[in-house]
């Protein structure tokens, strides 16, 4: 699951987050994972419809756990953190930089207290890291 400006990746800030885009980023997961998961793939610009989203994918049994980028809303968001602790589905925080690296008030995870773990810093890397921690 992606949220805010991710549709962007491949254009958007490339010195910070290189230059695959989304499609391309999903279709070497896709590929790497091909025997050993079966992987879905969603992004978001709007808080309301990651939480939807969060909500469906979280009480659906079919899933083992969700892998989120949450963008920007990961520094803002308390409903996507209430969101997350209110499904019994496992996730993953990832991020395409170290947001530990950059400016302070990115340093601030208001999801990652009730995430499974936190990847962050690998780039394309950090969601294949995720899925792998889900399996
Ligand atoms: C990001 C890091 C966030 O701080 C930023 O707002 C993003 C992308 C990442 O993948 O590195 O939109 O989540």
């Amino acid at each position: 699951m992606n949220g805010p400006n991710l549709n962007l990746l491949g254009r958007r800030e490339p010195g910070i987050y290189g230059t695959d885009n989304l499609q391309t980023i999903a279709a070497q997961l896709f590929d790497e994972y091909r025997d050993e998961a079966e992987l879905e793939w969603w992004q978001s610009n709007h808080e309301g419809s990651i939480i939807d989203k969060l909500h469906e994918a979280g009480y659906d049994e079919r899933y083992t756990g969700i892998v989120l980028n949450a963008g920007a809303y990961t520094h803002t968001s308390l409903a996507i953190a209430d969101a997350i602790a209110a499904i019994p589905l496992p996730v993953v925080e990832v991020h395409l930089s170290n947001i530990f690296s950059r400016e302070p008030i990115r340093h601030t995870s208001l999801i990652a207290p009730v995430c499974m773990g936190s990847i962050s810093g690998f780039g394309a890397k950090s969601y294949s890291l995720a899925v792998r921690a889900l399996l």
